[in-house]
């Protein structure tokens, strides 16, 4: 009878403890699988596909974080998907905008996939148009439906949507390898763009000398230096408030050194900004990334038409997840193919380097590596996205 009981007793114990373990992995699992949505919507707070849709968008990279991204939602799945000329300064012809716009509907593919959701694009609904500087299109650049089907796969890149991002840090350890360069490409499943990988240090030396004279170009150049000014937010409060732009931990510098950074750049202080001191600071820690390269990847289309910008960008978004799940860190040096006067010459120059013909355009630049992993972006909140037109 004392035995019985004592056992008795023992099972409660036993009981007890498996339902703290059990407690244990319930409340682990909801930290860690929360934790992806940290400064990012949960798509899984939306009832509404395109809702959905657009806190998956809103995952993906633009250039300087600027998420321009206007929705027009039609129905609870149809939407119409504008841009907004903001960077006029070192995107002239909104090339770099549009391509961002791609990213946003393969991010929206890529995560509308898991939720049994084809995305069907129209690209142009309404013909092309012209852009004035800071001011919506007049028309949009696509109508997307997202469209029930029992039969659509989850696409392999899904896992890595939270992964993704830019990394700004000097790389270490191996080159990138032709087989690994061969594996993001499979990853990728099918590309616009023709993608070029150039590795080994010699190879590379040539295209990284023009990357460290262009980003000189646009740092001296007074109105390129000023609109990246105006994309900075110089503390976590700004960043937090503003959920966009790009930052001094975004460049991949953390602790100590991030401190003193944001301290000398003064809250954004014009003058401190474009001062030498701040000009030999930035091109410190530029060319301490642009010479750890592990190799470098090109994505060039044939022509250089307003679709093949988004064609590019999708390209690029489905690049950007493929490298998060190969444990590949990338990082765009861009800056030489911008479309502004003061880069034509060394554009020229980088065109015969890379043998592009005149009616071919370069569409992206990158250098990869391998990295600890970096500040992690804000994006703003799906609302913020929607207009009625
Ligand atoms: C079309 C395009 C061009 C970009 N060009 C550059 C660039 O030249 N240099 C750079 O450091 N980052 C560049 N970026 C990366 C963005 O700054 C980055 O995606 C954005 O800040 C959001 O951060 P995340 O990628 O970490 O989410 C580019 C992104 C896109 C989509």
């Amino acid at each position: 009878m004392k035995n019985h009981s004592i056992l008795n007793e023992k099972q409660k114990i036993m009981n007890h403890n498996f339902k703290l373990i059990l407690m244990a992995i319930f409340v682990f699992a909801i930290n860690t699988s929360n934790a992806q949505y940290e400064k990012r919507p949960n798509p899984t707070a939306y009832k509404s596909p395109v809702l959905k849709a657009i806190a998956y968008g809103i995952t993906a990279p633009s250039p300087h974080n600027t998420q321009c991204w206007f929705i027009d939602t039609l129905s609870s799945n149809e939407m119409l998907l504008y841009v907004k000329h903001v960077l006029p300064e070192t995107d002239p012809p909104a090339r770099q905008i549009h391509m961002g716009a791609g990213c946003f509907i393969e991010l929206m593919a890529i995560g509308m996939s898991n939720e049994g959701y084809e995305t069907k694009v129209e690209y142009f609904p309404f013909g092309e148009y012209e852009i004035q500087k800071n001011k919506i299109a007049e028309k949009p650049l696509a109508k997307i439906s997202f469209i029930k089907n029992s039969s659509i796969q989850k696409d392999v890149l899904y896992d890595f949507i939270y992964q993704r991002g830019t990394n700004r840090k000097p790389y270490t350890g191996k080159m990138i390898t032709i087989e690994e360069f061969n594996q993001i490409k499979l990853l990728m499943d099918k590309a616009h763009s023709e993608m070029t990988f150039i590795t080994g240090e010699s190879e590379m030396k040539p295209y990284l000398d023009i990357f460290s004279k262009a980003m000189e170009i646009e740092t001296k150049t007074k109105m390129t230096n000023e609109e990246t000014r105006k994309m900075f937010r110089f503390n976590e409060e700004e960043r937090q408030t503003k959920k966009d732009g790009i930052s001094i931990p975004q460049m991949g510098t953390d602790g100590m050194g991030k401190m003193f950074a944001e301290m000398s750049l003064k809250k954004g202080d014009s003058l401190t900004w474009h001062s030498g001191k701040i000009f030999k600071a930035t091109m410190k820690g530029i060319n301490k990334g642009v010479y750890s390269s592990k190799g470098i990847i090109m994505f060039k289309t044939n022509t250089n038409t307003m679709l093949d910008w988004i064609l590019a960008g999708r390209d690029y978004a489905r690049y950007n997840v493929a490298i998060a799940k190969l444990g590949i860190v990338t990082h765009p040096y861009n800056q030489v193919i911008q479309e502004y006067s003061q880069m034509e010459e060394l554009q020229k120059e980088f065109n015969k380097l890379t043998k592009t013909k005149s009616k071919e355009k370069i569409q992206m630049i990158v250098r990869v590596g391998r990295a600890k992993s970096s500040y992690k972006s804000w994006r703003k909140n799906v609302e913020d996205f929607i207009i009625s037109k």
